[in-house]
């Protein structure tokens, strides 16, 4: 496993990490996911250490507190040897305060995620998405706070414009507070969005990106093809309106260039989807999620081989969408506004 820095800090992280969203399976919509209970947490965890994986993903609104808590009791005893990372920010109750990046919820959110991780820290604490009822100066000024009390190592944010993100770091820097050293971004071969804007910004400002749904949300997996149903056993029979919509002729489109560098390599359609965001631009780490173990073990070895640079213009070529403006503006002066890729 290769570790990469975590954007403008010393942390290192697995370029491919663990994401708890399949633990607890509490409501309808994470039961869609998974249901992995404290046991089979265990042994999905051993299987990432083992293959050197040393970050694990969470948030509090996962399964209602539920994934943190199976998280924290699967990593029992060997909290010292991985990272935890977990969220804030979305609803978990009742009540016009119990929302938001606000001192008040903050608070309030980061103790009930230590108590649900049975942990006194958090290694990687993200804003899972922006507030832009809250000042950006109150969201800063209490995750600083979080930083100098040991409870927090670092800060990140999630799902953030490109101005949030700005906005954010010149707001740390003003007042020499801790800084936001990654952004938790939705990028696959069929979400390719975040090119346009995040990535030149992560690469201007030294911010990493944690990749979340790297297989489109759960869609690049070998399952979903032309003119077949999908699979029985499959959250998209559930979870595919609440999350990205590619459409179906676009995503066929990838699947087929897919298949064909399967065929070419020997390898699975997910594992290709992975291994193509392992060389992108500013990738820290992709955030891999599995139902079982098996599909944890394909998805690990994505991270010991490389596709060619020929294999990777093709899965480029397929997943090419029209730049909104003004990217494809930019893009006719690439001169002196060069294509991060
Ligand atoms: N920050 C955010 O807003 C945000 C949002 C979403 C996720 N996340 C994070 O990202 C993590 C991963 O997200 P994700 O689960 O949506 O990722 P994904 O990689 O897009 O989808 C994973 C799903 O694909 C299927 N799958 C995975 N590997 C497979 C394989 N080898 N063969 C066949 N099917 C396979 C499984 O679903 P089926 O068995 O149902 O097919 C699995 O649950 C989450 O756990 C969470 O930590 C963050």
């Amino acid at each position: 496993m290769d570790y990469r820095q975590l954007g403008h800090s010393g942390l290192k992280v697995s370029a491919l990490s663990f994401g708890a969203g399949t633990f607890g399976g509490s409501n309808e919509f994470f039961r869609a996911w998974g249901d992995t209970g404290v046991e089979d947490a265990r042994r999905l965890i051993e299987v990432c250490l083992d293959a050197g994986v040393n970050l694990f993903d969470t948030a509090d609104i996962y399964s209602n507190g539920l994934s943190e808590e199976i998280l924290g009791k699967a990593v029992a005893g060997k909290r010292q040897g991985l990272l935890i990372s977990t969220k804030a920010t979305f609803r978990m109750s009742d009540g016009p305060n119990n929302v938001g990046s606000s001192r008040y919820h903050l608070v309030q959110s980061l103790d009930g995620s230590l108590r649900r991780l049975g942990t006194d820290y958090v290694d990687i604490y993200h804003m899972h998405g922006f507030d832009a009822t809250t000042p950006v100066e109150e969201t800063l000024d209490t995750l600083n706070g979080f930083v100098q009390s040991g409870k927090v190592r670092y800060i990140a944010c999630s799902n953030f414009s490109g101005w949030h993100l700005m906005k954010s770091l010149a707001v740390s820097e003003k007042y020499g507070w801790a800084r936001y050293v990654g952004h938790q971004v939705y990028y696959s071969l069929i979400g390719r969005d975040y090119e346009w804007e995040l990535m030149p910004l992560a690469l201007d400002q030294k911010v990493g990106a944690l990749i979340w749904s790297p297989l489109g949300w759960g869609r690049l997996t070998g399952k979903i093809r032309r003119g077949q149903p999908l699979p029985e056993v499959s959250r998209l029979h559930r979870t595919a309106q609440l999350g990205p919509q590619p459409s179906e002729e676009y995503t066929y489109k990838v699947v087929d260039a897919l298949d064909a560098v399967a065929a070419e390599t020997g390898k699975s359609v997910p594992q290709i989807a992975l291994n193509w965001l392992l060389q992108r631009p500013t990738v820290s780490t992709v955030i891999i999620g599995a139902r079982n173990e098996e599909q944890l073990k394909q998805n690990l070895d994505a991270a010991t081989w490389n596709l060619t640079a020929a294999q990777v213009s093709h899965l480029d070529e397929a997943g090419k969408i029209d730049r909104p403006y003004p990217y494809w503006h930019q893009a006719q002066f690439a001169e002196r506004n060069p294509l991060p890729v």
